[in-house]
């Protein structure tokens, strides 16, 4: 009997995109961001089909047990002074935890957990990071060029953005020249 060898889908290191079938790509313009750069007026002034990031994922099975696989692009720039980042989120599911893996450009990942302690983890090409459960996460682009992560999560996790309606308690801007990370008081 001839067993049949699969080709599965790819993903290019060196950028995270996908050669498969079916792609969903899913576009974060400026305008959708509502509230989640601390200088309204400088997003307002922003063309509001700005494109901040776009998450391409691979169409896979969904139910308990099923995974998702997924790479961020996230664009280089600045509201301001803050750098351009996801909008972060706790999964809905809170004891899902996720995987992300840098591939290229250079940024931070922010963490943070249910009691608000919040904390950064250097993101660049073949970095690591295990997000555990109960804990929200958010991307910073803080280089000059695209920043994508792959990432790996529980189809079932889902996403609770409302939980941080009033934000994280890190801001990641440039001042004189550096990139700052700094402790704001309603996180
Ligand atoms: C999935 C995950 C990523 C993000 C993506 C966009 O659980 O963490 O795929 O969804 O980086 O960020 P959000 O969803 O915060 O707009
Ligand atoms: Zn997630």
């Amino acid at each position: 009997m001839k067993i049949p060898v699969n080709m599965p889908p790819g993903v290019a290191f060196l950028n995270g995109h996908f050669t498969a079938e079916n792609i969903i790509t899913k576009v974060t313009n400026s305008s959708s961001l509502v509230g989640v750069f601390h200088d309204e007026a400088s997003w307002q002034a922003l063309p509001s089909n700005t494109v901040i990031y776009q998450v391409e994922m691979l169409s896979s099975a969904q139910g308990e047990g099923e995974l998702f696989v997924g790479t961020t692009h996230l664009n280089p720039g600045r509201v301001g002074d803050e750098f351009y980042m996801t909008r972060g989120h706790f999964h809905q599911r809170r004891e899902q935890g996720e995987v992300y893996f840098g591939l290229c450009g250079n940024g931070l990942l922010l963490l943070q957990n249910e009691q608000g302690e919040a904390h950064l983890e250097q993101v660049s090409p073949g970095s690591v990071h295990i997000i555990p459960g109960f804990t929200a996460h958010r991307l910073i682009n803080t280089g000059t060029e695209i920043l994508s992560a792959l990432a790996v999560w529980p189809s079932v996790a889902g996403h609770d953005y409302a939980a941080l309606e009033k934000g994280f308690a890190i801001r990641v801007v440039e001042q004189d020249g550096k990139i700052q990370a700094k402790e704001v008081q309603n996180g």
